[in-house]
């Protein structure tokens, strides 16, 4: 099956501009900022996520793999959050943009700090359109919730790496303890 032509001219439209993207290695900075682009035309239309990547799960939030470049070298996911649901305090290992499709979330930043985790700044709200970014250099470790507590929110993920298989870790913020997961995907789709 191609998901590609699956998804439609909006999504083929991306990944036909972040394969341009990294046709050449570039600075970090620039990728996100060429991904951030790309992402917001995307989510700047909130008509083209197929229904089936936009189910919520009772109980927990929902990664959907969208697409994952043959080359591992970015992965998109529709990140699905049933009402009031939140995830722990995590690190990615790797730069990540995300784009609020619908509904809205709230995200709060921590930067370690003498072996614990310190909340770093305001939390922030992602409207439809919005972009965010993470990455070990710009702030990786956050905690991320819908904002709303009784409809469901979706968010768009791109990662510069296939996310679903990559280490990374859970926090528990009172203490700064590490503990290592590796998040899979909702759906059964591989790159
Ligand atoms: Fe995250």
């Amino acid at each position: 099956m191609n998901e590609k032509a699956v998804l439609g001219g909006r999504f083929r439209r991306f990944v036909i501009g972040m394969d341009a993207l990294l046709q050449d290695p570039k600075p970090e900075q620039e990728t996100v900022e060429g991904c951030a682009a790309l992402l917001k035309a995307l989510v700047d239309q909130d008509d083209w996520l197929p229904e089936k990547y936009a189910q919520p799960h009772p109980e927990f939030y929902q990664q959907y793999l969208l697409y994952c470049d043959p080359g591992a070298r970015y992965s998109v996911v529709s990140f699905v959050w049933g009402p009031g649901q939140k995830t722990p305090v995590h690190d990615h290992g790797v730069w990540g943009v995300i784009g609020m499709l619908r509904g809205a979330e709230t995200s709060r930043m921590y930067w370690p700090q003498a072996g614990r985790l310190e909340p770093a700044g305001r939390e922030e709200r992602l409207e439809p359109g919005d972009i965010a970014l993470v990455s070990p250099t710009l702030g990786d470790i956050h905690q991320v919730c819908n904002a709303y507590d009784d409809r469901v929110s979706i968010s768009i993920h791109v990662y510069g790496t296939d996310i679903g298989k990559q280490s990374r870790h859970v926090f528990d913020p009172a203490t700064g303890a590490a503990k290592s997961f590796v998040s899979g995907y909702a759906n059964e789709m591989a790159g």
